[in-house]
């Protein structure tokens, strides 16, 4: 059995520091209804010219460092986003390119917030079947590009950011991926999308002046879909190994709203205390939000070796994924 354990990690968060104070007054917003609804407090974001790849590179800088591996070792590229830096290259490329990454193959992975778990599936596969033993996967999004910051019911939620993971092949024991599971359910762009910009809506005047190059979504629809997916596709995967919730050490979740962290944690009868959040400080970073929690969570003694991780995430699609992981 081959495993892609999990060799490096790394992230990255912009300096700028954008408070609920602040967007106080941009929006007809409070402090208190941000944090008692969101448990948000504060958000990064990118100062302008910085872009998706720069946030990538220097997550995944810090992850092969941790790694000990060269750069000519990495064989592929994973970049799960939905703000890439352009619509292509793909910012997998551009991450290749800015770190010299020069043997590795490279493609980015759109699944909304679930971008990092569906790019750890298939870098997991791949390693599973022989494919290759080295492989970079990077969850980062920069969601200011993408907000409108005249929307109150979605401006306050979203920050930027981005983090990585080195996985590397492993037969010597069980340590690594144990499993992942990725489900779609599409229909849902009432729900949450990006219309603007694509090949059905060309960018125009128009399209600029309706304000659809924005993010639009139907927060309390979602809230629904997000607490039900995330108990049922943790339990999957937590079923699958023949695991109970009280063998999980840690289970950090796509931080997206505390309320929905908590409803989640709630039903699979996990205590807090074995809960990773960290959404006060970045609100949802998207496909960052896993990567930069697991960085944190390792760099915090939090996360141990041998440790049995679950993270699971949902997103626009709908996807959502969860999987298991033996640190
Ligand atoms: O990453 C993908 C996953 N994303 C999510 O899972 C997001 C899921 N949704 C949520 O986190 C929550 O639904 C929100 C935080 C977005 C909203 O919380 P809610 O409890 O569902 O509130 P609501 O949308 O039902 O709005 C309640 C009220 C409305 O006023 P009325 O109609 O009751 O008078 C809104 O206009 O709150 C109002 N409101 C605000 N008030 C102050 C909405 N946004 C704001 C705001 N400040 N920023």
């Amino acid at each position: 059995m081959i495993y892609s354990k999990v060799i490096g990690v790394g992230s990255y968060v912009p300096e700028r520091v954008l408070t609920n104070d602040e967007l106080c007054g941009i929006v007809d917003t409070s402090d208190e209804w941000i944090t008692s609804r969101t448990g948000i407090k504060e958000r990064r974001i990118a100062e302008e010219g910085l872009t998706t790849s720069d946030i990538a590179a220097e997550a995944a800088k810090k992850a092969i460092k941790l790694s000990g591996l060269n750069p000519e070792d990495i064989e592929l590229i994973l970049v799960g986003t939905i703000t890439p830096d352009m619509i292509f290259p793909s910012t997998s490329c551009i991450v290749q390119e800015k770190l010299g990454l020069k043997n590795a193959a490279a493609f980015d992975i759109s699944a909304g917030c679930s971008g990092f778990i569906y790019s750890l599936s298939v870098a997991d596969n791949f390693i599973k079947t022989g494919k290759y033993k080295h492989i970079l996967v990077i969850g980062a999004d920069l969601l200011s590009r993408i907000t409108d910051y005249t929307d109150r019911s979605t401006c306050v939620l979203f920050g930027d950011g981005g983090g990585a993971v080195v996985l590397t092949a492993n037969t010597e024991n069980a340590r690594g991926v144990l499993s992942t599971h990725m489900h779609s359910e599409g229909g849902h762009d009432d729900i949450l999308m990006l219309k603007g910009g694509g090949s059905l809506m060309p960018a125009s005047l128009e399209s600029v002046n309706n304000r659809e190059h924005y993010i639009k979504m139907k927060g309390s629809e979602l809230f629904r879909y997000a607490v039900n997916y995330l108990k049922a596709v943790a339990e999957e995967a937590i079923k699958f190994n023949n695991l109970k919730a009280e063998d999980i050490d840690l289970f950090v979740p796509h931080q997206a709203n505390i309320r929905i962290i908590e409803a989640t944690a709630k039903k699979l009868n996990f205590p807090m205390e074995k809960v990773f959040v960290n959404v006060e400080k970045y609100g949802n970073t998207s496909s960052g939000s896993i990567p930069i929690a697991l960085d944190e969570a390792y760099k915090s003694g939090r996360l141990r070796e041998g440790n049995l991780v679950l993270i699971d995430a949902i997103g626009a699609g709908l996807t959502w994924a969860s999987s298991i992981i033996r640190w």
